[in-house]
């Protein structure tokens, strides 16, 4: 299955009945892994999850740890980048080399690497030798 057709597929059991903004993530892990996320929200609002932090929990426990392209989908006019958090949540386990489809239910895409979304990261060499 594609990184494509399995972000659409769980995109449609995404949880968001506070926002009804839907979101599906799935990520191709260095082994070749597929692991996918949806947003998960809650009646306490700051407690949601997105879904691309799902999908790298899903990761996790599957026992990769390298991320090797992430795509995310919502049904959204324009494709939707992903929030600030998951861009660094995503740093920790992708390079910045690491590209990221962003696309709608329609069909749209658009392509950036993390380090576009990420520019300046904080990354474990700013604390060698700390
Ligand atoms: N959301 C994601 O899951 N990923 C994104 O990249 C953007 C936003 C979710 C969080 C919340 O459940 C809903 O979309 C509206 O912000």
């Amino acid at each position: 299955m594609t990184l494509k057709q399995a972000a659409r597929d769980v995109w449609s059991r995404a949880y968001a009945p506070y926002s009804n903004f839907k979101v599906g993530a799935a990520i191709r892990g260095a082994g070749g892994g597929v692991h996918t996320g949806v947003n998960v929200e809650n009646v306490a609002y700051p407690e949601g999850t997105c879904a691309e932090a799902g999908a790298i929990a899903a990761m996790i426990a599957a026992g990769e740890t390298k991320i090797a392209e992430v795509y995310v989908v919502a049904a959204s006019p324009t494709p939707v980048p992903p929030c600030g958090g998951c861009r660094q949540k995503l740093r920790e386990f992708g390079g910045p080399e690491v590209r990221v489809t962003m696309a709608t239910m329609d069909g749209a895409e658009e392509v950036m690497t993390l380090a576009d979304l990420l520019p300046g990261a904080f990354d474990a060499g700013h604390m060698e030798g700390s």
